[in-house]
C-alpha cells in the first residue's frame, strides 16, 4: 500500500466524517453572491463577509436591520457603486473598477479590517467601515496579480497574507485550476512600519493563512498541492517551514478557533482521486495544532454543487462560506 493510499484511508476511517447540521442561512442581498470569507469584530459582532459586487456586508443581529447584511465598506479605491452594486458574478468591470475582497481579518485592538482584494491588493477599513486605505500594491516593483487569503496575529497585528498566483488571476480562476502553477507567495505586513516581507514563494495556489494562537507559526494552504505548510515564526525552527498536513482534497480557507485547533475548507475539484476512493465532497476538517485530522465533517446539502471556501469556528457556532452561494451558512455546534 503507498503512503498516499495509506494518508487517504486513514483520513477515512480513522475521522469518519459525519454531516454538518445546517441551522440557518445568512442571505447576501439578491442577486449578490460569494461571501468568501467570513470575519468577527471585537465586539463580537457580524459576520462580515466580502462578496460579488466588492462591497463588504455585516450580519446585524440587533437593530432595526436585525437579521439581514447590510453594506459595511469596500475595498476598490476605485469603486463606484452605480456600475458596481448588485454585480452577481466574476467580470471585467468588477475586475478593473469594482474589486474582489477575498480574506478579511479584524485587527481586534483597533478594530481595523484588513482586506486582501483579489485585484487591489492589502488594504484597510477604519473602525466605521467605508472606503479602503491601500497598504500594499506590490513587492519590489512587481505589481500583486491575485491576493486571496490573510490572517491578523492577534498578539502584534502582523498581517500575514498570500498571492495565489503571480501568472493567473482571480477572472481566470478556472485556467489557474487546470494548471500546474506553483508561483504563489506568503508575505508578512508589519502595520508599524509599512514593511512587506516574502516569507515563501513557490506555493501552489496558496488559499487559506491562518496564524497560530501563539504566534509561533503561521500556516498557508495550497489548493493545488493539497497540503498546508507551516512556517516557522519563533523559536529554534524560525524562519524555516515544513508540512504541516497533507490532504487528500483541495483546501481553501483555514481559521484558528480558540482551542488551538484549525478548521479548513476542504474541496475535490480536480477529478477523482485516485481510485478506489469516491470523489470527496465538500468538508469541513480539523485540525489540532500538531497537523492531525480530528474530525471530517460533510457539507453535502449546503454545498452540494457549490465548493466551500471557508469554515469558521466563532463563540461556539460554525459558519460557513463559499465563492458561489448567495448565503453564508450557520452548522450545528461542533
Ligand atoms: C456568544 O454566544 C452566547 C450564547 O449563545 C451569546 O449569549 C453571546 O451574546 C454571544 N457573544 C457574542 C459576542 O456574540
Ligand atoms: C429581529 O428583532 C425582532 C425584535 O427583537 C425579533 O422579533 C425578530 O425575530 C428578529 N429577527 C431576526 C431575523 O433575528
Ligand atoms: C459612476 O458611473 C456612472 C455610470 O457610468 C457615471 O455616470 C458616474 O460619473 C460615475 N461616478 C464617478 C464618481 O466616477
Ligand atoms: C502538470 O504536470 C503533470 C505531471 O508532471 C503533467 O502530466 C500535466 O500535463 C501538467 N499539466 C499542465 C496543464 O501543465
Ligand atoms: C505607513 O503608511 C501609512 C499610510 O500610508 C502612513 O500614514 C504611515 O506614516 C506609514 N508609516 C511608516 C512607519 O512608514
Ligand atoms: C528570521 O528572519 C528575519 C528577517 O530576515 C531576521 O530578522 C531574524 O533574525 C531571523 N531569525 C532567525 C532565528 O533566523
Amino acid at each position: 500500500m503507498s503512503f498516499l493510499t495509506t494518508l487517504i484511508l486513514l483520513f477515512f476511517f480513522i475521522c469518519s466524517p459525519s454531516a454538518a447540521i445546517l441551522l440557518n442561512k445568512l442571505l447576501l442581498p439578491t442577486p449578490i453572491t460569494g461571501p468568501e470569507s467570513l470575519a468577527f469584530d471585537r465586539n463580537g459582532e457580524g459576520p462580515y463577509v466580502s462578496s460579488s459586487d466588492g462591497r463588504i456586508f455585516k450580519y446585524m443581529a440587533t437593530g432595526p436591520r436585525n437579521g439581514s447584511f447590510v453594506e459595511y465598506g469596500y475595498s476598490s479605491p476605485m469603486r463606484n457603486k452605480t456600475i458596481c452594486d448588485g454585480l452577481s458574478d466574476f467580470s471585467d468591470i468588477q475586475a478593473t473598477i469594482c474589486g474582489r475582497p477575498l480574506g478579511l481579518g479584524f485587527n481586534h485592538q483597533t478594530n481595523v479590517l484588513y482586506v486582501t482584494d483579489a485585484y487591489f491588493g492589502l488594504v484597510s477599513i477604519g473602525p466605521n467601515g467605508g472606503a479602503p486605505t491601500r497598504l500594499v500594491t506590490g513587492v519590489r516593483g512587481t505589481p500583486f496579480r491575485f491576493l486571496d487569503a490573510l490572517d491578523v496575529d492577534p498578539e502584534t497585528g502582523i498581517v500575514y497574507f498570500a498571492q495565489s498566483s503571480k501568472n493567473f488571476q482571480l477572472r481566470n480562476y478556472i485556467a489557474l485550476f487546470n494548471s500546474n502553477d506553483s508561483s504563489g507567495s506568503l508575505y508578512r505586513y508589519d502595520p508599524r512600519t509599512n514593511q512587506t516581507t516574502e516569507l515563501l514563494s513557490d506555493l501552489a495556489f496558496p488559499a487559506g493563512v491562518a496564524a497560530s494562537n501563539d504566534g509561533s507559526f503561521v500556516l498557508v494552504t495550497e489548493f493545488l498541492g493539497r497540503r498546508i505548510q507551516r512556517f516557522w515564526l519563533k523559536g529554534p525552527r524560525a524562519n524555516t517551514s515544513d508540512i504541516f498536513a497533507q490532504l487528500t482534497g483541495s483546501p481553501d480557507n483555514i481559521k484558528r478557533n480558540p482551542r488551538n485547533e484549525f478548521w479548513v475548507a476542504v474541496n475535490n475539484l480536480l477529478g477523482p482521486p485516485p481510485p478506489p476512493l469516491p470523489p470527496i465532497l465538500p468538508s469541513a476538517v480539523r485540525i489540532n495544532d500538531l497537523g492531525i485530522t480530528s474530525q471530517v465533517m460533510l457539507l453535502a446539502d449546503e454545498f452540494v454543487t457549490q465548493p466551500v471556501s471557508e469554515v469558521h469556528e466563532f463563540n461556539g457556532t460554525l459558519y460557513g462560506g463559499s465563492l458561489f452561494t448567495s448565503y453564508a451558512a450557520v452548522f450545528t455546534t461542533p
